[in-house]
């Protein structure tokens, strides 16, 4: 132990995407110690990828929207599954917290009486999205990093958490190495935050980049945690498609909040033939009344290519196997003929050199190719809704790492908001149970020197399995066995898979040493996306119906019966055992909300 780098903090917070930054921001300014880990560069985050604008219910471009509305139409979204409570907090503060964010520096675009603008998003019933342009993530980051930095919080960049740390039944801290050489560094901590993201990885076609890696969700089931929801994955209807070395980046909703429209091959506007009926009595029927809407007309109702993602997505699927597909497998997204050359460059500038510079595409002039790419985890640890905390004591997770808040299928924009609202609730709630903890927690050598011998034994092999081809292949068989449409013997086939690439795993070697190493780095990340994907198929499975974000082929309807069940996964001796918990009742006056809707 005394061999190793060790530091000592209130509050660790493992992630410095959005969640991270703001759980930071918070616990530091309640007085605490704070060291914000990360393994990528400050900065880098997949906050960046909400590009189109976080969902608050400011009402400032349409005066009848507050936050039942916003409450309701997350709800909706989310097929009712969502944990009701945090649905509440995140419509109710928001506000609040957007409003925050342009105290601390954030510059939004302006309505011309010089209030936050806000556009239309899939599901939300008013235009509710604060923008900075198509770059709001990126705005929302810098703006936490310069207030997480003036604080003085210290940061760790280029460094891994490979395992949480127990003290009994508390986490105690984390076992982390240096990217850069490898070296260990152990964290003691009386509290810690996991914001650590998704799990795109595990995916090949993804609007995440190499971090996300299912880090936090491995990490909190390892020391105990529940996770609820694993089964349902988001698959942005819009990535980029073609050429093939940029196929899943993201292609904002935006576009389509911003007046394009989605064609097939054949010209047609086809989400008019994918309305649900949940959602027909709000949606135009006619590209006439569509277009009326797009122009402003609030007398119109929604354009169908507004629907919730989970809509699209499954749209756009449905077109390319019925041979209606762009070129390149996908569908047409066009701006072109709805917008100006001028609006389109000052509302989608990212957008614009995205396509000119990596396709060749003037968006315009000329439709987009695109396709679903996997971009959100709903599932994640279970945790409460006032304070963050999860099952474990001393454990807290906020942001995409958690689960519950989205439910089935999360509306675009609300994981903006979801970060800023439970990523402060996160720091408040780690840093008042650090100090409400009487002794200083203490860490235990031997699982410290069990897990530096773990982490290193794909060094000790003369042969053995590249981690690259095996992660190469745990991409292959989740986008085959537990892609956007599930079956039972295709997922029971792919957790056959799993096993044979975890025997795999168990076999990995790499060649060098710890300095800057790949091979080493995957071997590490692939235990966690291994744990994850085993977590997610095993969660399809159980859930015997299709709803939001997980559609099963074999059980096609939305079941009454599924719907205030949560699938939960834990962690029982070496296994990995999944049960069914019912979702607390909603109280009244909140019930009342959808009578009143
Ligand atoms: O389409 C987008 O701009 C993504 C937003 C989100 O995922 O919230």
């Amino acid at each position: 132990m005394e061999n190793y780098e060790t530091h000592e903090y209130d509050v660790i917070v493992i992630g410095a995407g959005g969640a991270g930054l703001r759980a930071a921001i918070e616990a530091s300014a309640q007085g605490a110690s704070v060291a914000l880990i990360c393994k990528s560069l400050l900065g880098k985050a997949h906050t960046v990828m909400a590009e189109g604008g976080v969902a608050a219910a400011l009402a400032n471009v349409d005066e009848r929207d507050n936050w039942q509305v916003h409450f309701r139409d997350t709800m909706r979204g989310g097929k009712m599954l969502n944990n009701w409570r945090m649905a509440q907090l995140h419509a109710q503060e928001a506000p609040d917290r957007v409003n925050e964010l342009e105290a601390w520096g954030a510059l939004f675009d302006r309505t011309k009486d010089g209030r936050i603008l806000q556009r239309n998003f899939g599901g939300h019933r008013y235009p509710r999205l604060a923008h900075v342009g198509d770059r709001t993530g990126l705005e929302m980051i810098r703006t936490l990093q310069d207030r997480g930095v003036h604080l003085g919080i210290d940061v760790y960049m280029e460094c891994t958490v490979a395992r949480l740390l127990k003290d009994g039944e508390a986490v105690s801290g984390a076992f982390a190495y240096w990217r850069e050489h490898g070296r260990f560094v152990i964290f003691r901590a009386k509290a810690t935050v996991l914001a650590t993201g998704g799990v795109g990885k595990a995916y090949r076609i993804t609007s995440n980049s190499w971090e996300y890696t299912g880090d936090g969700h491995a990490l909190a089931y390892e020391a105990g945690a529940d996770l609820i929801d694993m089964e349902f994955l988001q698959f942005h209807p819009t990535g980029m498609i073609w050429p093939p070395s940029v196929r899943g980046l993201l292609v904002t909703e935006g576009v389509r909040g911003d007046g394009g429209v989605l064609l097939n091959n054949q010209g047609e506007r086809f989400m008019f033939n994918y309305i649900p009926d949940t959602y027909r009595k709000e949606t135009a029927e006619t590209i006439e009344e569509a277009d009326r809407w797009l122009a402003g007309d609030r007398s119109a109702r929604r354009t169908p290519d507004l629907l919730t993602r989970d809509v699209v997505a499954k749209a756009i699927n449905a077109e390319m196997k019925a041979g209606r597909g762009s070129p390149h497998g996908g569908a047409f997204l066009d701006i072109s003929k709805t917008r100006d050359a001028e609006t389109i460059k000052r509302k989608l500038p990212s957008m614009y050199h995205q396509f000119k510079e990596l396709a060749g595409v003037d968006i315009t002039k000329e439709a987009m190719e695109v396709g679903p790419t996997c971009h959100y985890a709903m599932g994640g640890v279970r945790v409460d809704a006032e304070t963050a905390a999860t099952t474990v004591p001393g454990l807290f997770a906020a942001g995409e790492v958690a689960g519950g808040m989205h439910g089935a299928n999360r509306l675009g924009g609300n994981s903006l908001s979801d970060l800023l609202v439970f990523g402060r609730r996160a720091g408040l709630g780690a840093a008042a149970y650090a100090k409400r903890l009487s002794k200083a927690l203490s860490l235990n050598p031997d699982q410290v020197e069990a897990v530096a011998r773990e982490v290193q034994e794909p060094f000790n092999r003369t042969e053995g399995e590249n981690p690259f081809t095996v992660h190469e292949k745990l991409q292959e068989v989740m986008e085959r066995h537990c892609g956007i449409i599930r079956e039972e013997q295709e997922l029971r086939e792919g957790l056959v898979e799993l096993e044979k690439l975890k025997a795999r795993a168990g076999r990995m070697r790499v060649t060098g040493n710890r300095d800057f190493n790949p091979g080493w780095n995957m071997a590490v990340d692939l235990h966690n996306m291994l744990l994850v994907s085993e977590a997610l198929a095993k969660a399809a499975l159980e859930r015997k119906e299709s709803r939001g974000g997980h559609t099963r082929s074999d059980h096609p309807k939305e079941d009454p019966a599924w719907t205030r069940v949560n699938v939960v996964i834990r962690r029982s001796g070496d296994e990995m055992a999944v049960t069914q918990e019912p979702i607390p009742q909603m109280p009244d006056e909140l019930k009342r909300l959808f009578e009143e809707g």
